[in-house]
């Protein structure tokens, strides 16, 4: 681990901005305490993923560290979706539940998109109902923007990185990143209006789409897609990848890299995320806020 004093210049620390947004869903939590209301988020995970272990266990401490409640419930992966329907109607009515997470991936056999769509609107702190969906792409800033985009956004925000007129260009057209981040950053709204072009595996040439990026955000799942000659000089680099590649030199015979080939992209861009450090704290702070939003519109 290089000491603080050793980090290039450009890195967009992820972790201290996550702590700057905990810090004020901090105190909208003690608000809410004040009101005799504690906020309760239930985890639902399907089957034995891996990362989705590490992810929702990573969510859970720090739901508990703000004082948020939080109950995990994990299913066999042979649960039916009749079954995962079951248990969200049910979290659907417990007034002690104001945030819902179903974590992805799910099992094969359920289909994602019928159980986004039983999540309630005013629980769904992931944002991916079709209710959420809508009102992003409407701008109406009632609905849950989904915490990976929001965090990036809220990055870009927080970096005074200048959004009004940019060229946005965006790798991956995912619903849980690519697509939700284009609607973000493509409003008429303050901290948006950029001119904003979706990249994907059918696009041609997509160096030369990157080349003419101020904003170049990576979150299509191609391990170190993003090379320095794609990108231009001075551009604001964030990397949303998380990708395993294995490495028979690590200890458990794979490594993480992102989507950004770190090492020849970092010294050219104007700002950069690191990877880990960047995204990742900042999806699970927007969670934390999502969830303190829901709670609040609820009480
Ligand atoms: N899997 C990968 N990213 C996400 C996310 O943001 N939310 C959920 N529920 N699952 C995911």
């Amino acid at each position: 681990m290089s000491s603080p004093s050793s980090a290039p210049a450009n890195l967009i620390d992820g972790r201290a901005i996550a702590e700057l947004v905990h810090q004020d869903t901090a105190q909208r939590l003690a608000a809410l305490k004040a009101r005799g209301i504690q906020p309760g988020l239930a985890f639902v995970r399907v089957g034995d993923d891996p990362a989705s272990q590490v992810y929702v266990g990573m969510k859970e401490r720090t739901s508990q560290r703000l004082g948020i409640r939080s109950e995990t419930h994990v299913l066999p992966a042979a649960t039916t979706e009749a079954e995962l329907l079951q248990l969200l109607a049910r979290l659907n009515a417990d007034r002690t539940i104001h945030g819902i997470l179903v974590q992805a991936p799910l099992p094969r056999h359920i289909d994602t998109a019928r159980v986004y769509s039983t999540v309630a609107p005013d629980k769904d702190v992931d944002g991916f109902h079709p209710v959420n969906v809508g009102k992003l792409m409407l701008g109406d800033p009632t609905g849950f923007v989904p915490c990976t985009p929001a965090g990036v956004h809220e990055l870009l925000i927080r970096t005074g990185t200048p959004i009004a007129g940019a060229e946005v260009v965006i790798l991956g057209r995912g619903n849980i990143v690519g697509k939700p981040m284009a609607s973000l950053l493509v409003q008429k709204a303050p901290h948006a209006d950029a001119t904003v072009t979706l990249c994907h595996s059918r696009t041609r040439d997509i160096a030369a789409h990157c080349r003419r990026a101020d904003i170049l955000i990576a979150a299509m799942g191609v391990p170190e897609f993003v090379r320095a000659d794609m990108v231009k000089p001075g551009a604001v680099v964030v990397d949303v990848g998380v990708n395993r590649v294995s490495d028979p030199a690590a200890r458990n015979g794979y490594r993480l890299v992102g989507d950004v080939h770190f090492a020849t992209v970092q010294p050219l861009a104007g700002r950069i995320t690191p990877n880990p450090g960047g995204v990742g704290p900042m999806t699970i702070a927007l969670l934390m806020r999502n969830t303190v939003r829901a709670a609040e519109q609820q009480a």
